[in-house]
């Protein structure tokens, strides 16, 4: 079974992203072959900076080895290193109608917040089922949000079967339910484009500010909360810490007689404490950028190699070659 899926460079590695999709791809890495990329042409349609650029994309390769990622057991490249999936992209745009692009969420909210749309931010759907396709893969480990886009990659992959033969493994998204949306500090989706999100990685001092400013209703602490199981530092705890203790927190806050305060305490320490190891993992690599950046340029070399074999399947389909 081959497993792929991504993550853009467009900015700072938060709970939604290691939740949603970096852990359950760590854990995938056991269960099959591996491919996870950096998307820094994904990123191209919303990030104009090319050092940040950069500086993100060698980020988000110490993040991802500081969580887990185990080059020996996954190919890990940066995707402009397989310059092959542009290709791919264009062989399956001529084949993706402008409704099914039109339809799609992500789309349509960044139109709601009145950006003004490139035809990258369109067409991006596109180059991720290139990114899916290229590899032949089975499952892609995402978050909720992008179910669709690996259902439009799905649509695209049998509509260029049916046109010129079977070419294309068609694939299939895995979201894990308990975390397909983790709520960020507005209790809305975590992301790094709402300025609500918890960082993997980031200095002590502001993220226990950020977690002891999390907005709480008024009611005093004395009162049983029956909803306890709603509250956002409950379901923030649920993810960071150990089982029993997120069950304690939430039946003493139901129960009454627990602060938010205490509450938001605890929850700073548990995720603190969560990523101590990695933490340290990551100082260790930054230290250690040649290894980072021979493990990209190992991962690109096999990524390519199985990269041209399929581009080349598509284009002698196509009538290319
Ligand atoms: P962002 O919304 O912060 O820009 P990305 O779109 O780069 O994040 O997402 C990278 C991966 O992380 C995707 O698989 C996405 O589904 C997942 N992800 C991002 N935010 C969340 C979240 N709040 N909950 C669950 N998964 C998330
Ligand atoms: N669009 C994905 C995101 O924003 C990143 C991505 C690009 C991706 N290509 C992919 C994810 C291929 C899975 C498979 O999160």
């Amino acid at each position: 079974m081959r497993i792929l899926s991504g993550i853009q460079p467009s900015g700072t590695l938060h709970l939604g992203n290691y939740f949603g999709m970096m852990q359950p791809a760590i854990a995938l890495q056991e269960k099959g072959e591996a491919f996870y990329f950096i998307a820094d042409y994904h990123s191209m349609t919303s990030l104009f900076d090319a050092e940040q650029r950069r500086q993100n994309s060698l980020d988000v390769a110490l993040d991802f080895l500081a969580c887990g990622l185990d080059p020996k057991k996954s190919v890990f490249f940066k995707q402009s290193d397989v310059p092959e999936v542009t290709e791919l992209a264009w062989l399956l745009t001529t084949l993706t109608p402008m409704a099914m692009l039109e339809n799609c969420h992500s789309y349509k909210d960044k139109l709601a917040r009145g950006l003004s749309p490139n035809h990258g931010i369109f067409a991006y759907p596109v180059l991720m089922a290139a990114d899916i396709l290229l590899y032949d893969s089975n499952l892609v480990p995402v978050g909720k949000d992008q179910k669709q886009h690996v259902e439009v990659t799905r649509d695209i992959a049998i509509k260029f079967n049916h046109t010129y033969g079977e070419t294309f493994v068609i694939p299939k998204e895995q979201i894990r339910e308990d975390t397909a949306v983790v709520p960020g500090l507005d209790g809305e989706k975590m992301s790094k484009s709402y300025g609500n999100a918890l960082e993997i990685f980031g200095e002590e001092k502001p993220l226990r500010k950020k977690v002891m400013g999390i907005k709480m209703d008024s009611r005093t602490p004395e009162e049983p909360k029956p909803d306890a199981n709603q509250n956002l530092a409950i379901q923030l705890l649920k993810l960071v810490a150990p089982a029993e203790v997120a069950a304690d927190f939430e039946n003493r806050l139901r129960a009454g007689g627990l602060g938010y305060g205490d509450l938001k305490k605890s929850l700073f320490e548990n995720y603190w404490n969560h990523f101590a190891e990695a933490r340290k993992k990551r100082a260790e690599l930054a230290a250690n950028l040649d290894y980072v950046n021979g493990v990209l340029k190992d991962g690109a070399t096999k990524a390519r190699a199985l990269a041209q074999t399929v581009l080349k399947r598509a284009r002698k389909a196509s009538g290319l070659e």
